[in-house]
């Protein structure tokens, strides 16, 4: 984990995230994701940030709001309210992005202080665990920083309740002492930008996210605007991909730009050691077949969701907890990382009483769904 309270990385230049270890120039560890990436399992197209893209997506993310591709209406939204604060000359609103994994709220968070030229403080929930940790950022920011929280949904509870002044009146409470003897002494800290991510917007308390002015939720991207990506990627990192190629591996991410950049390196690699280097569909199609990354993109966890939601729960509804012990995984991992993808792709809905497969998720498995005439056969079997 890195981003320890008061960590910096320069706006404007490589967005690296400032970690001592900084591997490569331009590269540097990331803070890590709310939900850690399964060890050395070959879940090749996990959202989940491993060790591997750490490394690298310092050096593929864009740097301003105009090389950011995709979230067309995020992006216009926020241009606007980037822009007042810079005519203005006062910081912006405090900006919230929600979104599963993968899709580009830390890049995005780097993004808006490099549009405003302004120093960028990141630190993440998990490190703030008490008041104290977030007053000492807090009172060392300078004037007009952007102070980037990821995961902020877990922030410790102590240290909310400092944020929400800080956030509202640009204050914090020191206490002094311990005990009745204890007192707050108010101070002063110069105004900033707080941004915050989170994959699970649902938890945070109303009176956080109440005190954001801008909430942009990140949804997964369409395969047009991932083949920008790959390609565009593909250009940083000197590989020979096709149109073809870059279709393939667009349409086979899951929705998720990190995803794509990662089976980019997976069909490179392949192409450089199986076949001339150049990466067109043929290629990929074959890499990824070897990396058993399916048509759709769905990752192992996501099979095995829908097929224990259809085989052992006959469809659902079944309960969030069920499900995920079902699968053998934290409900959390279930819910962050493989059911909105499903929901994305009307493979699953989601029900007061519980998780549903849809007709689509039965035909997915080759099985029809028991309301379309059938008991869950295989659909061969159904008309003799
Ligand atoms: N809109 C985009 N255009 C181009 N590349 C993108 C875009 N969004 C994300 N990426 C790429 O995807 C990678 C992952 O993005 P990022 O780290 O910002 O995701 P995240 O939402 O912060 O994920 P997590 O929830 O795991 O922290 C980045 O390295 C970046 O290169
Ligand atoms: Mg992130």
């Amino acid at each position: 984990m890195t981003g320890r309270g008061g960590e910096r990385a320069s706006a404007g230049g490589p967005a690296t995230a400032g970690g001592p270890a900084s591997a490569g120039a331009a590269a540097g560890p990331e803070p890590a994701a709310g939900v850690e990436a399964p060890g050395s399992e070959d879940r090749v197209v996990s959202p989940l940030a491993d060790a591997d893209d750490r490394l690298i997506e310092g050096a593929l993310r864009p740097k301003r709001l105009a090389d950011f591709v995709g979230q067309g209406r995020v992006r216009d939204q926020l241009s606007l309210v980037l822009e007042g604060a810079l005519r203005r000359g006062r910081a912006p609103d405090h900006v919230l992005l929600s979104g599963p994994p993968g899709l580009g709220k830390t890049t995005m968070a780097m993004i808006i202080a490099a549009e405003l030229g302004a120093p960028l403080r990141i630190t993440s929930g998990p490190a703030i665990e008490r008041a104290g940790d977030l007053a000492s950022v807090l009172s060392t920011l300078s004037e007009g920083e952007v102070i980037f929280i990821d995961e902020i949904h877990r922030v410790a509870r102590p240290a909310e309740e400092m944020l929400y002044l800080a956030m509202e009146d640009f204050r914090v409470d020191v206490i002094i002492g311990k005990g009745p003897g204890a007192t707050a002494i108010p101070l002063d800290i110069a105004p900033f930008t707080l941004v915050g991510a989170t994959t699970r917007a649902g938890l945070l308390p109303a009176p956080l996210r109440d005190r954001f002015g801008f909430t942009a939720y990140l949804d997964f991207y369409d395969p047009a605007e991932l083949e920008v990506i790959v390609r565009r990627s593909a250009g940083l990192l000197g590989v020979a991909l096709r149109d073809d190629g870059a279709d393939e591996i667009a349409g086979r991410s899951r929705g998720t730009p990190r995803i794509a950049n990662r089976l980019l390196r997976r069909v490179r690699d392949f192409a450089e050691v199986r076949a001339d280097g150049i990466v067109n569909r043929q290629v990929a199609r074959a890499a990824l077949e070897l990396y058993e990354v399916d048509d759709n993109g769905l990752d192992r966890l996501d099979r095995a969701v829908l097929s224990a939601l259809v085989r052992r729960f006959g469809g659902g509804p079944v309960g969030l907890s069920t499900l995920a012990v079902a699968v053998g995984e934290e409900a959390e991992t279930v819910e962050v990382v493989a059911e909105p993808f499903l929901v994305r792709e009307g493979l699953v809905i989601r029900t007061p009483r519980g998780r549903v497969a849809t007709p689509a998720a039965w035909e997915y498995l080759g099985l029809v769904a028991p309301d379309q005439g059938g008991q869950g056969q295989p659909a061969g079997t159904l008309f003799g």
